[in-house]
Protein backbone atom coordinates (compact mmCIF):
# COMPACT_ATOMS: atom_id res chain seq x y z
CA UNK A 1 0.00 0.00 0.00
CA UNK A 2 1.27 3.38 -0.85
CA UNK A 3 2.00 6.11 1.83
CA UNK A 4 -1.15 8.18 2.20
CA UNK A 5 0.97 11.56 1.62
CA UNK A 6 -2.33 12.86 -0.40
CA UNK A 7 -4.46 12.61 3.06
CA UNK A 8 -6.27 15.56 3.67
CA UNK A 9 -6.13 16.99 0.00
CA UNK A 10 -9.81 16.90 -2.35
CA UNK A 11 -8.06 16.79 -6.16
CA UNK A 12 -10.86 16.49 -8.99
CA UNK A 13 -9.57 14.37 -12.13
CA UNK A 14 -11.66 14.24 -15.69
CA UNK A 15 -11.55 11.19 -17.81
CA UNK A 16 -12.75 10.04 -20.96
CA UNK A 17 -13.47 12.23 -24.08
CA UNK A 18 -16.78 14.32 -24.37
CA UNK A 19 -19.40 14.03 -27.40
CA UNK A 20 -21.16 16.76 -29.00
CA UNK A 21 -24.20 15.72 -30.19
CA UNK A 22 -25.95 16.43 -33.67
CA UNK A 23 -29.23 14.97 -33.32
CA UNK A 24 -30.40 12.45 -30.74
CA UNK A 25 -28.25 9.62 -32.37
CA UNK A 26 -25.09 10.97 -33.54
CA UNK A 27 -22.27 12.95 -32.10
CA UNK A 28 -18.79 13.80 -32.83
CA UNK A 29 -16.28 12.08 -30.34
CA UNK A 30 -12.54 11.26 -29.62
CA UNK A 31 -10.55 8.13 -29.57
CA UNK A 32 -9.88 8.62 -25.69
CA UNK A 33 -9.99 5.68 -23.55
CA UNK A 34 -10.22 7.01 -19.87
CA UNK A 35 -7.77 4.79 -19.07
CA UNK A 36 -4.97 7.46 -18.26
CA UNK A 37 -7.43 9.32 -15.76
CA UNK A 38 -8.64 6.38 -14.39
CA UNK A 39 -5.04 5.38 -13.44
CA UNK A 40 -4.79 9.02 -11.60
CA UNK A 41 -7.86 8.57 -9.93
CA UNK A 42 -7.12 5.12 -8.30
CA UNK A 43 -3.66 5.92 -7.40
CA UNK A 44 -4.65 9.36 -5.56
CA UNK A 45 -7.38 7.25 -3.84
CA UNK A 46 -4.51 4.45 -2.87
CA UNK A 47 -2.56 7.60 -1.44
CA UNK A 48 -5.48 9.09 0.83
CA UNK A 49 -6.53 11.61 -1.38
CA UNK A 50 -10.75 12.35 -1.64
CA UNK A 51 -11.39 12.02 -5.07
CA UNK A 52 -14.15 13.19 -7.86
CA UNK A 53 -13.84 11.58 -10.70
CA UNK A 54 -15.62 13.43 -13.39
CA UNK A 55 -16.12 10.67 -16.54
CA UNK A 56 -16.97 11.54 -19.64
CA UNK A 57 -17.89 8.44 -21.92
CA UNK A 58 -15.69 5.91 -21.25
CA UNK A 59 -17.95 2.69 -19.92
CA UNK A 60 -15.45 1.99 -17.84
CA UNK A 61 -16.75 0.94 -13.94
CA UNK A 62 -16.72 3.26 -11.05
CA UNK A 63 -13.27 2.69 -9.07
CA UNK A 64 -14.12 1.81 -5.80
CA UNK A 65 -13.64 4.75 -2.93
CA UNK A 66 -14.19 7.52 -5.38
CA UNK A 67 -16.98 9.66 -6.47
CA UNK A 68 -17.97 9.80 -9.47
CA UNK A 69 -19.61 12.64 -12.23
CA UNK A 70 -21.02 11.37 -15.60
CA UNK A 71 -21.09 14.09 -18.10
CA UNK A 72 -21.28 13.82 -22.04
CA UNK A 73 -20.67 17.03 -23.75
CA UNK A 74 -17.85 19.87 -22.65
CA UNK A 75 -20.60 22.17 -21.48
CA UNK A 76 -21.48 19.84 -19.29
CA UNK A 77 -18.01 18.40 -18.47
CA UNK A 78 -17.26 22.33 -17.27
CA UNK A 79 -20.28 22.67 -15.08
CA UNK A 80 -18.90 19.39 -13.40
CA UNK A 81 -15.50 20.58 -13.33
CA UNK A 82 -16.40 24.29 -11.66
CA UNK A 83 -18.29 22.28 -9.34
CA UNK A 84 -16.23 20.05 -7.90
CA UNK A 85 -13.16 22.44 -8.46
CA UNK A 86 -14.42 24.81 -6.04
CA UNK A 87 -13.21 23.67 -3.08
CA UNK A 88 -10.04 21.06 -4.44
CA UNK A 89 -6.72 21.34 -3.47
CA UNK A 90 -5.78 20.26 -7.77
CA UNK A 91 -7.81 19.98 -10.79
CA UNK A 92 -6.24 17.30 -13.51
CA UNK A 93 -7.64 17.76 -16.83
CA UNK A 94 -6.79 14.59 -18.39
CA UNK A 95 -10.24 14.45 -20.37
CA UNK A 96 -10.21 15.32 -23.99
CA UNK A 97 -12.47 17.77 -24.67
CA UNK A 98 -13.65 18.80 -27.94
CA UNK A 99 -12.56 22.13 -28.97
CA UNK A 100 -15.95 22.91 -31.11
CA UNK A 101 -19.42 21.42 -31.03
CA UNK A 102 -22.28 21.66 -33.79
CA UNK A 103 -24.41 25.03 -33.85
CA UNK A 104 -26.93 23.23 -33.81
CA UNK A 105 -28.75 20.63 -32.43
CA UNK A 106 -31.20 18.43 -34.37
CA UNK A 107 -34.10 17.79 -32.36
CA UNK A 108 -35.02 14.44 -34.94
CA UNK A 109 -32.95 12.55 -36.51
CA UNK A 110 -31.16 14.30 -39.32
CA UNK A 111 -32.34 12.69 -42.74
CA UNK A 112 -31.00 12.45 -46.21
CA UNK A 113 -33.02 14.17 -48.57
CA UNK A 114 -33.93 13.99 -52.15
CA UNK A 115 -31.30 16.12 -54.48
CA UNK A 116 -29.33 17.38 -51.28
CA UNK A 117 -25.85 15.55 -51.86
CA UNK A 118 -25.12 16.13 -48.16
CA UNK A 119 -25.96 18.15 -45.21
CA UNK A 120 -23.46 21.21 -43.48
CA UNK A 121 -22.36 20.91 -40.55
CA UNK A 122 -20.94 24.31 -38.88
CA UNK A 123 -19.26 24.07 -35.80
CA UNK A 124 -18.34 26.56 -33.03
CA UNK A 125 -15.96 26.75 -30.43
CA UNK A 126 -16.30 25.09 -26.99
CA UNK A 127 -15.67 26.65 -23.82
CA UNK A 128 -11.43 25.98 -22.90
CA UNK A 129 -11.70 24.78 -19.32
CA UNK A 130 -8.35 24.21 -18.94
CA UNK A 131 -7.58 28.03 -19.79
CA UNK A 132 -10.31 28.82 -17.60
CA UNK A 133 -9.68 27.83 -14.47
CA UNK A 134 -6.05 28.38 -14.76
CA UNK A 135 -6.62 31.67 -15.21
CA UNK A 136 -9.55 31.75 -12.59
CA UNK A 137 -8.01 29.50 -9.78
CA UNK A 138 -10.97 28.41 -7.66
CA UNK A 139 -9.10 28.51 -4.39
CA UNK A 140 -5.32 30.41 -3.68
CA UNK A 141 -2.47 27.35 -4.15
CA UNK A 142 -4.69 24.96 -6.55
CA UNK A 143 -2.39 23.51 -8.57
CA UNK A 144 -4.16 23.12 -12.17
CA UNK A 145 -2.63 19.80 -14.66
CA UNK A 146 -3.35 19.45 -18.27
CA UNK A 147 -2.68 17.06 -21.00
CA UNK A 148 -1.27 17.25 -24.29
CA UNK A 149 -1.06 15.00 -26.82
CA UNK A 150 1.28 16.46 -29.58
CA UNK A 151 2.27 14.44 -33.36
CA UNK A 152 5.26 16.41 -33.67
CA UNK A 153 7.64 19.10 -32.07
CA UNK A 154 6.36 17.67 -28.66
CA UNK A 155 8.47 19.45 -26.72
CA UNK A 156 8.13 22.65 -28.40
CA UNK A 157 4.53 22.59 -28.86
CA UNK A 158 4.13 21.21 -24.88
CA UNK A 159 5.88 24.20 -23.71
CA UNK A 160 3.95 26.78 -25.76
CA UNK A 161 0.43 25.29 -24.64
CA UNK A 162 1.66 25.22 -20.93
CA UNK A 163 2.41 29.33 -21.46
CA UNK A 164 -0.87 29.73 -23.35
CA UNK A 165 -2.77 27.37 -20.90
CA UNK A 166 -1.58 28.80 -17.66
CA UNK A 167 -1.57 25.64 -15.79
CA UNK A 168 0.85 24.69 -13.33
CA UNK A 169 1.59 21.21 -15.41
CA UNK A 170 1.69 20.09 -18.51
CA UNK A 171 1.90 16.15 -19.26
CA UNK A 172 3.28 15.76 -22.72
CA UNK A 173 2.67 12.81 -24.77
CA UNK A 174 3.17 11.68 -28.30
CA UNK A 175 0.54 10.17 -30.49
CA UNK A 176 0.10 9.00 -33.40
CA UNK A 177 -1.81 5.60 -35.47
CA UNK A 178 0.00 3.26 -32.47
CA UNK A 179 0.39 5.15 -29.49
CA UNK A 180 -1.42 6.06 -26.41
CA UNK A 181 -5.23 5.39 -27.43
CA UNK A 182 -6.70 2.81 -25.18
CA UNK A 183 -3.24 1.21 -24.26
CA UNK A 184 -2.54 -0.01 -20.94
CA UNK A 185 1.09 2.22 -21.28
CA UNK A 186 2.14 5.83 -21.91
CA UNK A 187 5.26 7.68 -22.56
CA UNK A 188 5.63 10.86 -21.52
CA UNK A 189 7.00 14.23 -19.97
CA UNK A 190 5.60 16.32 -17.59
CA UNK A 191 6.51 20.42 -18.12
CA UNK A 192 6.27 22.52 -14.88
CA UNK A 193 5.71 26.20 -15.23
CA UNK A 194 8.38 26.62 -12.82
CA UNK A 195 10.62 25.25 -15.47
CA UNK A 196 10.96 21.70 -14.06
CA UNK A 197 10.99 18.74 -16.58
CA UNK A 198 10.23 15.15 -15.77
CA UNK A 199 10.57 12.75 -18.36
CA UNK A 200 8.46 9.75 -17.55
CA UNK A 201 9.66 6.64 -18.99
CA UNK A 202 7.26 4.28 -21.20
CA UNK A 203 5.49 1.79 -18.51
CA UNK A 204 1.86 1.54 -17.10
CA UNK A 205 -0.13 4.85 -16.46
CA UNK A 206 -0.54 4.14 -12.74
CA UNK A 207 3.56 4.94 -12.57
CA UNK A 208 2.95 8.41 -14.78
CA UNK A 209 0.29 8.52 -12.39
CA UNK A 210 1.84 8.36 -9.36
CA UNK A 211 4.50 10.51 -11.20
CA UNK A 212 1.78 13.95 -11.88
CA UNK A 213 1.01 13.65 -8.08
CA UNK A 214 4.45 13.63 -6.65
CA UNK A 215 4.70 16.76 -8.97
CA UNK A 216 1.19 18.00 -7.22
CA UNK A 217 2.44 16.65 -3.92
CA UNK A 218 5.03 19.54 -4.15
CA UNK A 219 3.39 22.27 -5.06
CA UNK A 220 0.00 21.71 -3.51
CA UNK A 221 -0.16 24.60 -0.59
CA UNK A 222 -1.50 23.23 2.16
CA UNK A 223 -1.70 26.46 4.28
CA UNK A 224 -5.01 26.80 5.54
CA UNK A 225 -6.07 23.21 5.17
O1 LIG B 1 -5.61 22.53 -26.52
P1 LIG B 1 -5.59 21.04 -26.28
O2 LIG B 1 -6.92 20.41 -26.55
O3 LIG B 1 -4.46 20.32 -26.91
O4 LIG B 1 -5.33 20.93 -24.71
C1 LIG B 1 -5.44 19.74 -24.02
C2 LIG B 1 -5.72 20.02 -22.57
O5 LIG B 1 -6.70 21.05 -22.42
C3 LIG B 1 -6.28 18.82 -21.84
O6 LIG B 1 -5.85 18.88 -20.49
C4 LIG B 1 -7.79 19.03 -21.95
O7 LIG B 1 -8.47 18.40 -20.89
C5 LIG B 1 -7.89 20.53 -21.87
N1 LIG B 1 -9.00 21.12 -22.65
C6 LIG B 1 -10.02 21.79 -21.99
N2 LIG B 1 -11.04 22.37 -22.71
C7 LIG B 1 -11.05 22.31 -24.05
C8 LIG B 1 -10.00 21.65 -24.74
C9 LIG B 1 -9.00 21.06 -24.01
O8 LIG B 1 -10.00 21.85 -20.76
N3 LIG B 1 -12.04 22.88 -24.73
Amino acid sequence: TAAPDLGGLHVVVSAGGTREPLDPVRFLGNRSSGKQGYALARTAAARGARVTLIEANTGLPDPAGVDVVHVGTAVQLREAVLKAGADADAVVMAAAVADFRPSEYATGKIKKKDGVEAPAVTLVRNPDILAEISADRARPGQVVVGFAAETDDVLANGRDKLRRKGCDLLVVNEVGERRTFGSEENEAVVLAADGAETPVPHGPKEALADIVWDLVEARVDRAGR
